[in-house]
C-alpha cells in the first residue's frame, strides 16, 4: 500500500496568510529551517492507481497537481480519484470537495453525523446538487470494518474518537459519536496496516488498542503544549479544549507513543505554531530521540 501526504499542515496551513507568528514569520524571512505545509489530505493506494482520499482540503488543487499518480491518464476528463472518507466535518478537511465540482459524482464515506454538518451549518453536500452531485456511503463508528468497490485490496476500520466537531457545528459543546472518527486501513494481500487519526483528543483503550494493531500510525501532531496559542496571544483556546492532544507533558502523544512499540511513528497536521517545524529546535530533537517522525507535503509511505 502507498500513502502520499498531500497536506501535513492544520487548518490555515504554514505559513497561514495572516499569521506573524514566530514560525510563520521566520520561515517567511528565511530565518529557519522547515518547510511550507498545506492543509490536510492524504491519498492511499494499493495499486498506484485507483486512490482513496482522506479528507479534502481547501488547498486540494495544488496537492493534485503535485502528484503525477492521482491526475488525468485517460479520455478528455478523467481522475485517480476513486472516493473520499471524511474523517470529520472541519472546513480544513471537507472544503476542498467544492474544488471537485467539475468532476463526476463524489463517492463520500462518512458518519451521519459528519453528513449531517454538511447538509446544514456548512451544506456543502447540499450546494454540489447542482453540480457534481454526492453520493454519500455511512460508515461504521464502532470499529467494524467496511469496504469500497473498485478498492479491491483496501479494508478499513473506523471508530468514533473524543476530539471535536467544528465551530459552526452544533456539536461543538455537544458531543456526538461520529463527530470524529479514526480509521485503520488495511492492505487485505499483505496485512499491513496503518492507522490515520490526525484529530485526536483522548486516548481511549480502543485507540490505544488500534495503536497496537498497525505498522505505522500517523496521527494528531498539531500541537506541541497545551497552551500554544494562549502563550502566543494567538487564540484563548487551548489544545484539548479544541480536541487535540498535546506533544509534551505528562499524558501527552510522545508519551503515548513511546507506550507503542514497532511501529513506525508519525505526526501529521501540524498547526502554524508547533515548534517542531522548525528542524532545529530542541523539541524536533526530542521527537528524534523518541524516534518519532514529523509528516511533509510530498510524504510517501510503502508499507
Ligand atoms: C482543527 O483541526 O482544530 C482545525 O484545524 C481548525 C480549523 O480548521 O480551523
Ligand atoms: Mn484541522
Ligand atoms: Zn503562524
Amino acid at each position: 500500500m502507498k500513502i502520499r501526504v498531500l497536506g501535513s499542515g492544520a487548518g490555515g496551513g504554514f505559513p497561514q496568510w495572516n499569521c506573524n507568528c514566530h514560525n510563520c514569520h521566520r520561515l517567511r524571512h528565511n530565518q529557519m529551517k522547515g518547510q511550507t505545509r498545506t492543509q490536510s489530505s492524504i491519498a492511499v493506494s494499493s495499486d498506484d492507481k485507483n486512490w482513496v482520499l482522506f479528507n479534502t482540503s481547501p488547498d486540494i488543487r495544488a496537492q493534485l497537481e503535485s502528484f503525477p499518480a492521482i491526475q488525468p491518464k485517460e479520455g478528455v476528463r478523467d481522475t485517480g480519484i476513486k472516493a473520499i472518507i471524511l474523517i470529520d466535518s472541519q472546513i480544513d478537511h471537507t472544503t476542498g470537495m467544492l474544488m471537485l465540482r467539475e468532476g463526476e459524482p463524489l463517492d463520500v464515506y462518512c458518519t451521519e453525523m459528519v453528513k449531517q454538518d454538511l447538509s446544514t451549518g456548512f451544506p456543502v453536500f447540499k450546494m454540489l446538487e447542482d453540480y457534481c452531485t454526492v453520493k454519500h456511503h455511512p460508515i461504521p463508528c464502532d470499529g467494524s470494518s467496511f469496504t469500497i468497490p473498485g478498492i479491491e485490496d483496501l479494508r478499513f476500520y473506523s471508530h468514533a474518537l473524543k476530539s471535536k466537531a467544528p465551530p459552526y457545528s452544533p456539536h461543538r459543546h455537544d458531543p456526538h459519536e461520529g463527530d470524529n472518527v479514526g480509521v485503520i486501513i488495511e492492505q487485505i494481500s499483505s496485512g499491513k496496516k496503518v492507522y490515520y487519526s490526525p484529530g485526536l483528543g483522548e486516548i481511549e483503550p480502543h485507540v490505544m488498542d488500534a495503536m497496537q494493531a498497525v505498522d505505522c500510525l500517523m496521527v494528531d501532531g498539531t500541537f506541541w503544549t497545551d497552551d500554544e496559542m494562549c502563550a502566543q496571544n494567538i487564540s484563548p483556546k487551548r489544545a484539548r479544549e479544541i480536541g487535540h492532544l498535546p506533544q509534551s507533558g505528562p499524558g501527552g502523544m510522545i508519551e503515548v507513543l513511546n507506550g507503542v512499540k514497532q511501529t513506525r511513528k508519525i505526526l501529521i497536521h501540524i498547526n502554524n505554531t508547533n515548534p517542531i517545524l522548525d528542524e532545529d529546535s530542541p523539541q524536533r530533537k526530542t521527537l528524534d530521540d523518541a524516534g518519532i517522525e514529523v509528516a511533509y507535503d510530498g510524504m510517501e509511505i510503502n508499507l
